[in-house]
């Protein structure tokens, strides 16, 4: 076993280390894959880093890369003192902070879907565009992490890492080329011109809520408070709901709205892009309201793929028309099974690719969006109060009313 809390362990591990290189000529390629509590991120990193492990070039080592999970901080302050903590002995080009939704197919599709078709990078924006829909929704309850997700909480454990990573993969403008400067320097752009939340926005757009006992899939199952190592009166938000505005070009006046929550009804992660609606209907009786609005449903998990609503006629002598969607599948088409995220995320930083990892930028940023909700949300009292939904529901009614007041209506799960 390593105990890392022993300074006399790393040397130890430097001369293992050595011993592998030489017998099984590694090349002297070196991964450290940090996936352990936050607060062992800095003793690990400064162990390895005294007794020299972090350094590339020396005692023939080529290069050494470190795989830090998330969480990076548990706010700006702790992500930027962390940052500053690593910089003693790492490199940014040696640090590789993974947000295993980068890793996911689907979400990488979300670019090529974008970039390499013409036909809808045409309609990409607030002429065509109505809103946007990001739900990532699970079954799961909070499991054996009590101890983490009682300091997390859905806004920090979701939001600012895989939900603002895929608005930002939404919105961004096209990179010049897909490497890690071109594409990562477009995220950071378009997370730069979220609108900033203050008390006011937080009220209006934004949504907390906890789960209480309740049945999934026909299973009785415990409310958050009752689950093991939770405070019996804990105020976390298992379930978050936000309406993000970008002030751009592009996206001026269309909402993003984002949800995701923990024992949903089920597990489903999908974007939804919702056109405007036709603006004149020939069809008459029927109004431009009546007639559906084209959606494009990114579809990410568990059924991977996509799928364009249409407006189409129903065969006979009237003008009846109903909806109807392309739908594409993986498993239809790509009979071989998708890697797993971490699998590519790993091969990646093997091969000295961040371009699918989280630049120090983007986490401060992500962090700074959220920090006032956060610490409004400190207070369960205060704006967008705490709100109870019963387990197998997608959330608190407030999550709806978050689209409703606005006109519009979330994608039924
Ligand atoms: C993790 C969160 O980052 O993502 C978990 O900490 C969450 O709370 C998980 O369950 C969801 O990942 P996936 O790949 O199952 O959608």
């Amino acid at each position: 076993g390593f105990d890392y809390a022993s300074p006399e362990a790393y040397p130890v591990l430097s001369a293992k280390l050595k011993e592998l290189e030489d017998s099984q000529e590694t090349g002297g390629r070196c991964v450290f894959y940090l996936s352990t509590p936050p607060s062992l991120i800095l003793p690990i990193t400064e162990g390895l880093g005294r007794a020299g492990l972090s350094q590339e070039s020396a005692k023939g080592r080529q290069w050494a890369h470190l795989v830090v999970e998330k969480p990076f901080g548990h706010d700006q302050a702790s992500a930027t003192a962390l940052t500053e903590s690593l910089s003693q002995y790492w490199q940014e080009s040696q640090i590789y902070r993974i947000d295993h939704y980068l890793g996911k197919e689907t979400v990488q599709n979300i670019l090529v879907l974008r970039f390499a078709n013409l036909v809808f990078e045409s309609v990409w924006n607030r002429q065509f565009i109505d809103h946007v829909q990001i739900t990532v929704g699970e079954a799961e309850g909070v499991g054996s992490r009590a101890n983490y997700y009682e300091q997390a909480g859905a806004l920090k454990d979701m939001f600012q890492n895989h939900m603002l990573q895929m608005l930002a993969l939404v919105a961004m403008e096209p990179p010049a080329a897909f490497t890690a400067d071109r594409y990562r320097d477009e995220k950071l752009k378009v997370l730069r011109a979220i609108r900033p939340f203050n008390s006011e926005s937080i009220a209006e757009c934004a949504v907390r809520g906890q789960y209480t006992a309740g049945e999934i899939d026909d299973q009785a199952v415990r409310g958050y408070r009752e689950e093991t190592d939770i405070k019996a009166d804990s105020e976390v938000e298992t379930t978050a709901a936000l309406k993000v505005m970008i002030d751009n070009w592009r996206w001026e006046g269309v909402p993003f709205y984002l949800r995701s929550g923990k024992r949903w009804k089920r597990r489903v992660s999908e974007i939804a892009i919702v056109f405007r609606r036709v603006p004149h209907s020939m069809f008459g009786p029927m109004t431009p309201e009546q007639l559906a609005a084209n959606t494009l449903v990114l579809k990410i998990q568990p059924a991977e793929g996509m799928g364009l609503t249409l407006e189409a006629k129903r065969p006979g002598a009237k003008n009846c028309m109903s909806a109807l969607s392309m739908d594409f599948d993986y498993r239809d088409v790509c009979k071989e099974a998708s890697p797993d995220a971490y699998e590519r995320l790993l091969l990646d930083c093997m091969a000295s690719d961040q371009t699918l990892f989280v630049q120090k930028e983007e986490v401060d940023l992500a962090w700074s969006i959220l920090t006032p909700v956060i610490e409004a949300w400190q207070d369960p009292k205060g704006p967008s109060p705490l709100q109870f939904y019963p387990a197998g529901e997608c959330g608190p009614k407030a999550v709806d009313d978050l689209l409703e007041k606005d006109g519009r209506s979330w994608r039924r799960l």
